[in-house]
């Protein structure tokens, strides 16, 4: 997101705009915690992951209080536009604050990239190079113990993470939300895999899959059973398959971000000041093939369509 804001505020200075940051998202916008920006200020963090503005999920502002207070923190500061960077959350915060008549332009930005529209949104490239590099580390031990090796990614309820990165690490196979499959049907799969002379496999599973026939552990999160321990534990206590656990979690947010998401979140940065300069509001910036595009706010609640089952079938077929 650095990138994004870096050359959001460039842009902007050089259209002779007034820029300001929000710190924390929209619990900074509730509290008014703002602070001018320059380019000076946005210096030397293209390279740093996260955001140095912070981030936060708010709960506050999907009440009516912390709705009004929102709007009078943009109403104090004389705010003319708002640039939201964000996923499925933030873009709904977004398209609210555009229906309450302040013009606003998206940025779509979530490791998942399940957001409508856009190819590919700020951050996936980067989460998947660190899927691949990990899977990477874990094959050189699984093969050296003749192991199956269960890694669970994020991808709240999205599995392009899992598919993508799977792909790359060259997984044996991969499970999603998008795909049912049951416990028994996976531990089969992996003892074809051995049948065929594979001694070792890597099994990607995304956070938000849930076998077949298995419902998903209710929170709080201390008893839910994580999709990865929940496969490992059953491979595992059948006795048939030698199996150990990796979760990968909040590494996949963070680190330096490759050039395709500084590309990425720079042109994005850039159209969305341009926009609102221009006078276009209650829309998202997008990438679209190679060129960065634009879609109503309003179609935001589409699913995103960014799981491709040829990838999937692809991934099955040269597995093993
Ligand atoms: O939405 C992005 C994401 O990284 C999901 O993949 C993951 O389930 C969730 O955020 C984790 O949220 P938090 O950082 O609040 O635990």
């Amino acid at each position: 997101m650095n990138a994004a804001v870096r050359a959001a505020v460039r842009c902007g200075t050089g259209h002779g705009l007034e820029m300001v940051g929000i710190r924390r998202g929209f619990a900074g916008l509730i509290e008014g915690d703002l602070l001018p920006l320059d380019n000076r200020a946005v210096g030397g963090i293209i390279e740093r992951g996260g955001t140095f503005l912070g981030s936060a999920r708010s709960a506050v502002f999907l009440t009516e209080e912390g709705q009004g207070k929102a709007l009078a923190t943009i109403k104090k500061w004389s705010l003319d536009g708002l640039v939201v960077i964000g996923g499925n959350g933030s873009l709904k915060g977004a398209k609210w604050l555009q229906g309450q008549g302040v013009p606003v332009v998206g940025i779509p930005a979530s490791i998942d990239n399940d957001i409508y529209g856009t190819a590919m949104a700020i951050g996936v490239d980067t989460a998947l190079n660190t899927v691949m590099e990990s899977l990477d580390r874990i094959r050189d031990t699984a093969v050296s113990h003749d192991r199956t090796f269960v890694v669970e990614v994020m991808g709240r309820s999205s599995g392009y993470i899992a598919l993508m990165g799977g792909l790359a690490g060259g997984a044996e196979l991969v499970l999603v939300p998008e795909v049912p499959l049951s416990l028994e049907q996976v531990a089969a799969q992996v003892e074809e895999g051995l049948r065929k002379g594979k001694h070792h496999s890597i099994i990607v599973v995304a956070e938000g899959f849930t076998p077949e026939g298995v419902t998903p552990n209710p929170p709080p999160a201390i008893e839910r059973m994580s999709a990865g321990r929940t496969l490992s534990v059953f491979l595992e206590e059948s006795g048939r398959i030698e199996t150990r656990l990796t979760i990968l979690g909040h590494l996949q947010r963070g680190g330096s971000p490759s050039a395709f998401d500084r590309i990425l979140a720079s042109r994005l940065g850039d159209a969305a000041v341009r926009l609102l300069a221009d006078g276009t509001a209650g829309v998202m910036t997008a990438l679209i093939g190679q060129k960065v595009a634009t879609l109503s706010l309003a179609e935001i609640d589409h699913p995103s369509g960014n799981f491709d089952p040829e990838i999937y079938r692809l991934v099955c077929e040269i597995a093993n």
